[in-house]
Parts: C-alpha cells; sequence; structure tokens
C-alpha cells in the first residue's frame, strides 16, 4: 500500500511465462484463463455482506469452466440471450433457475417466452412489451430495468443510462408502468439499473440503490434491487486499482439505511479481465516513415477493445524480456486502419518474426466479442488451473 491507495499485484502471468510459451507452440492466436484470479476476484465480492445475490454477467467472457468457478464462488449469472440462457443450462445443468437472470435488450417475444417457461428471473425495460405482448406478461414476476437519466463508464459506447442510451424505463414513466402491470397483474419484485461498464468512482452503486430503493416505496411489492456491474480494473500502469473497500463500505451504508430490499450485483469485468491474456505471435516488423510497426497474427479480430473503444492494453514480448527496448505501434492482419492494438508501446528492438507478444488483461470482452472478420479463425483457448 502506498500513500494508502490500493496497489495492483504482479500479474499472474508473469510467473507462468515459460509455460505460456509452450502453449503459444500450439498456436496463436490464442487466450489463457487462469482460473485462480477469477476464485480470488468472485470469492472478495461474495465476501461483501450487504450484498444479497451475486450474478456474473457471462457476456464479458462464457467459457464454460469460468462459468462454473463463479457458480462454485456462490454466484448466479445473468444473461442477455436465449443463446447465453441455453448455454448457461447446458454447462451448469444442476444450477437453479432462480439464480440466472435474464436481462435481454430489444430481444424478440420469443426468448421472453422461452425464459420463462425455464423459470428464470426476467427483466422487461419498456412499457411497450407490456402493451404489446399483454399474454406473454399476465400474472408474471419480473424486474424493471430503469433508466436513472445518466450513463457512466469507460466510454461512450458503454454508457447505458441517459437519452442517447436505448436501455431502460425512464423514471418519469414508472407510474404509468406500475398502473399497466396491476392492470395484468403483473408483480414487480425487483428493480434494476445498470449504468453503465468500466465506472470508476466506488460510490456510484450506494447512489443507485438509493435511487432505486426511494422509487421502490412507490412500487410496493419490490423485493430486491439490482445495482448492475460496471466494477472497473486498472488496466494501465498508472491507473487507480479501484477502492473495493470504498466501494463495499458505500453499499453498506446504504443497505442500513434502506434494509428492507435484497441487494443485487451483476459484475463481468471485475470477475475476469486479468484472469484472462491474448498470445499472438509476430509476423512482420516494419518501419515506415519514421513510424514502426509490430504485426501480429491477430488483431481487431481477436480483441475489439482497442479499435471500438481506444481501450489500453498492456502489449508484451514473453520471447524477449530483457534488452534495449524502441517504441513501436502494434498492429493486427485485418485490412482496416483501426486495426491497432497499441500505439507508441516500448518493445524490444530485437522484436522479430516468431516472438510472441502477450497482451494483457483480455479476460473480459475479449473472446466473447471475437469475430473471423477477414476470413481469419477464431482464436483457440487454455485455461490454467493451479
Ligand atoms: N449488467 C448489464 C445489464 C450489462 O449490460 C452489463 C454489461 C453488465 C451487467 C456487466 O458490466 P461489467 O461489470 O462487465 O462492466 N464491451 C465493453 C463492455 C460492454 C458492457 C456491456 N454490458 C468493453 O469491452 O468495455
Amino acid at each position: 500500500i502506498a500513500h494508502g491507495r490500493p496497489q495492483r499485484a504482479a500479474p499472474w502471468w508473469a510467473a507462468a511465462r515459460e509455460r505460456l510459451l509452450q502453449q503459444a507452440q500450439a498456436g496463436t492466436p490464442r487466450y489463457a484463463y487462469d482460473l485462480a484470479t477469477v476464485r480470488a476476484r468472485a470469492a472478495e465480492l461474495v465476501a461483501t455482506t450487504a450484498v444479497d445475490h451475486c450474478y456474473f454477467a457471462i457476456k464479458a467472457n462464457p467459457h464454460a469452466d469460468i462459468l462454473r468457478t463463479v457458480v462454485e464462488q456462490g454466484f448466479g449469472l445473468e444473461c442477455v440471450s436465449q443463446g447465453e440462457l441455453d448455454h448457461v443450462f447446458a454447462t451448469v445443468p444442476e444450477l437453479s433457475p432462480r439464480r440466472v437472470l435474464f436481462t435481454p435488450s430489444f430481444a424478440p417475444r420469443r426468448e421472453y417466452e422461452a425464459a420463462f417457461a425455464r423459470g428464470v428471473t426476467v427483466t422487461i425495460d419498456n412499457l411497450e412489451a407490456l402493451q404489446n405482448w399483454p399474454e406473454l406478461f399476465r400474472g408474471r414476476e419480473i424486474w424493471l430495468r430503469l433508466d436513472l437519466g445518466h450513463g457512466e463508464g469507460h466510454h461512450e459506447k458503454v454508457r447505458t443510462g441517459g437519452i442517447a442510451a436505448k436501455f431502460g424505463l425512464p423514471t418519469a414513466r414508472l407510474d404509468a408502468f406500475v398502473a399497466a402491470a396491476r392492470a395484468l397483474g403483473v408483480r414487480i419484485t425487483g428493480l434494476h439499473a445498470h449504468l453503465g461498464s468500466g465506472i470508476d468512482d466506488p460510490r456510484h452503486w450506494r447512489e443507485v440503490y438509493a435511487q432505486l430503493a426511494g422509487l421502490a416505496d412507490a412500487v410496493d411489492t419490490v423485493e430486491t434491487i439490482d445495482i448492475g456491474g460496471g466494477l472497473p480494473v486498472a488496466y494501465m500502469p498508472d491507473s487507480p486499482v479501484f477502492d473495493l473497500a470504498a466501494w463495499r463500505a458505500g453499499i453498506e451504508e446504504i443497505k442500513q439505511a434502506y434494509p428492507r430490499y435484497r441487494l443485487a450485483v451483476e459484475p463481468g469485468r471485475y470477475l475476469v479481465a486479468e484472469a484472462g491474456v491474448l498470445l499472438l505471435a509476430v509476423t512482420q516488423v516494419v518501419e515506415k516513415d519514421g513510424v514502426r510497426r509490430i504485426g501480429a497474427d491477430a488483431g481487431m479480430n481477436a480483441l475489439m477493445r482497442p479499435a471500438m473503444y481506444e481501450a489500453w492494453h498492456g502489449i508484451h514480448n514473453l520471447s524477449r524480456v530483457d534488452g534495449a527496448t524502441v517504441s513501436f505501434d502494434i498492429v493486427g492482419p485485418i485490412c482496416e486502419t483501426g486495426d491497432v492494438l497499441g500505439r507508441d508501446r516500448l518493445l524490444p528492438s530485437a522484436t522479430a518474426e516468431g516472438d510472441v507478444l502477450l497482451i494483457a488483461d483480455a479476460g473480459a470482452y475479449g473472446m466473447s466479442m471475437a469475430n473471423t472478420y477477414n476470413l481469419r479463425a477464431m482464436p483457440a483457448e487454455d485455461v490454467l488451473n493451479d
């Protein structure tokens, strides 16, 4: 601890270098996940006494071993599509549907039918669904997702509240929603808000709870308040580490102020980002007009985050740890100018074809957003479990 702020520990992969180099021999691109890291992160959240229900947002990383690991730690699972629901029950068949949350956005009617048939908790986030599909919802219990009027998070594309966002019922329509629900015998047993991803301020979640609890009194049937996910990780060496103790203290305090409700959270990134690395092989090293570029055998096809959000990931040459360094841009093989994994990074000047590159903190929204653009193959995945 320096200056009383939490510090980031040495990453797990620093001690696993030989093993990762060996694994890369089996072919790149490939992701590697460290289950011990997932377990440690999950345990931190489960230990928060004010939290009654933890759901893992599987969109961050639906790998079967990761799902089993978080369920063993006491997590339920949050799904956003029928595909995710089917995957969850195929992977963890013993999981009670009570521990699964379905929180889709603009999903087709048949996916809500499938979710109700499975007996999972269903969240809806607009009045039109009730009006257009009364027979689907009549007599059901549902959770309602609200838009609290503002979005938060690391990039405008991941802010899920406010006028520009498609998610959530505006609070001004809450009364109309409650009236329509009553007319159909629909019980609103949960209020939900997820306002974005990668939110640095640990006070955010207590404010969301306070706002939802204030509204819940008017709804009358609410048992659970879900304050969403969005817990950040420190991607850059100088980014502040998330102050989990402050997060915890904030929600414990607010829960005491409104003790009537069970409290749920649904993080994705926090559990898996640091647990995953992406291994790539260097294809070509090229200098053009004074810019040195290292080419890798995958780029935005394997990891979209830098191209889509200008996200920063640490990049290391696993094959060469010593020697002089020089600035490089690291690019992929995709035919797009935006196919850049990192700009102006210091890497060994001797970096050459065949070296193995490690992209750090790639366990969240890495493989789950990978694609076959340019007809490139999907990355492989390995799991380390010791
Ligand atoms: N709950 C809901 C309703 C969500 O939509 C999400 C994420 C989560 C929970 C989990 O959020 P997390 O704890 O992972 O921040 N692809 C972007 C992130 C998109 C997040 C989408 N929704 C990225 O790579 O930064």
